[in-house]
C-alpha cells in the first residue's frame, strides 16, 4: 500500500489543505494567504508539499498549490491525462476559488503545464515563473525511457521509482530531511497517476515556438547544479522570452525550491513585488 500521509508541515501550515471538487475528480489544494493569487505547480512525480517552504515565506497574496489529478492526495483515473487536462483542471480550480487570473509559477512538469496555460488560457495569467524547466519536447531517447519508467511502474508500482528517479532529482546541497520527503512523495504517488502523467509528458507539444509570442512578465530560475536541465538551457530558453529575467541559484539541484528554499522565496518575492 502506498503511504498517503500527509507531509511534513509547519504549524502555520498544518491546515492549509482543502478539497475541491471539479470535473468530476476531487482536488487536494493548498490554499494560504490573501492578496492577488498566484499558482503553484508541482513537478513529477511529486505534489503540493514540494512548495510549503517556499510558500511560507511569501506574504500579502493568496497562494494556491494545487495536487495535479493522479499525484499527491488528488484522485487517481485510470486514463486521461495530458498535459492540456491538467492545465484544464488548474483553469476550473481557479474557477472554484474565484480566481480571475494568477501568476503561474510551475517547476519542470510544472513548467510545461505553465507553457499550455499560456497557449491556451493566456486571459488568466498576469506572469509566469518557469524554475527548472526546459521549453522542448521530448526526442526518441527521451520517450525510450518513459516507457522503461512506465513498465518499472507498472511492475512495480511507485516505490520502485524511488531509487531510479530520486538520484537524478538531488544536488550535493540536498538534506537527509528534503531527501526523506521525497521518498514520501514519490512513494505515495497513485500507480495510475504515475504512468498518467509519464504519457502525459512523453506526448507533451514542444513549447518552443511559443516562448516569442509570451507577452506576461517572466522569470526563469536555474539551478546551478540541476542534473536534468543545463544551465545553458535554461539561459537559452529565458533568452526567449521578450523580457525575461533569469536568475541561476547556486548549490541547487533540479528541485531549486526544495535545497534552496530561501533564496527562491526571496527571487520570487522579488518578482512579484515588482509586478505589483
Ligand atoms: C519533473 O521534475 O517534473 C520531471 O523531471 C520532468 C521530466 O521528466 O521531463
Amino acid at each position: 500500500m502506498p503511504d498517503r500521509r500527509a507531509a511534513p508541515s509547519t504549524p502555520r501550515q498544518a491546515d492549509l489543505t482543502r478539497r475541491i471538487a471539479v470535473g468530476g475528480l476531487s482536488f487536494a489544494v493548498d490554499v494560504l494567504g490573501d492578496g492577488p493569487a498566484v499558482l503553484f505547480v508541482h513537478g513529477f512525480p511529486l505534489d503540493r508539499t514540494m512548495w510549503r517552504e517556499t510558500m511560507a515565506l511569501l506574504t500579502g497574496r493568496q497562494l494556491i498549490a494545487p495536487d495535479l489529478r493522479g499525484l499527491g492526495l488528488s484522485d487517481a483515473p485510470e486514463g486521461g491525462y495530458s498535459i492540456s487536462t491538467y492545465a484544464d483542471d488548474l483553469v476550473a480550480l481557479l474557477d472554484a476559488l474565484g480566481v480571475d487570473a494568477a501568476v503561474v509559477c510551475g517547476l519542470s512538469m510544472g513548467g510545461y503545464v505553465a507553457f499550455d496555460l499560456v497557449r491556451r488560457h493566456r486571459d488568466r495569467l498576469r506572469g509566469l515563473i518557469l524554475v527548472n524547466t526546459r521549453a522542448n519536447a521530448d526526442g526518441e531517447d527521451a520517450k525510450r525511457t518513459r516507457d522503461d519508467m512506465i513498465q518499472l511502474v507498472q511492475q512495480r508500482g511507485t516505490s520502485a521509482l524511488v531509487e531510479w528517479w530520486l538520484p537524478k532529482l538531488v544536488s550535493m546541497a540536498t538534506t537527509p530531511r528534503v531527501v526523506e520527503h521525497l521518498r514520501a512523495m514519490i512513494s505515495r504517488s497513485p500507480p495510475a497517476g504515475v504512468v498518467g502523467a509519464l504519457m502525459a509528458m512523453k506526448e507533451r507539444r514542444d513549447a518552443t515556438a511559443g516562448l516569442a509570442e509570451i507577452d506576461v512578465p517572466t522569470l526563469v530560475i536555474a539551478g546551478r547544479e540541476d542534473q536534468l536541465i543545463s544551465l545553458d538551457c535554461a539561459r537559452t530558453m529565458a533568452g526567449q522570452i521578450p523580457g525575461a529575467q533569469f536568475t541561476s541559484i547556486a548549490a541547487a539541484g533540479h528541485l531549486t525550491p526544495l535545497d534552496q528554499p530561501k533564496s527562491t522565496g526571496r527571487v520570487i518575492g522579488e518578482f512579484l513585488e515588482a509586478l505589483d
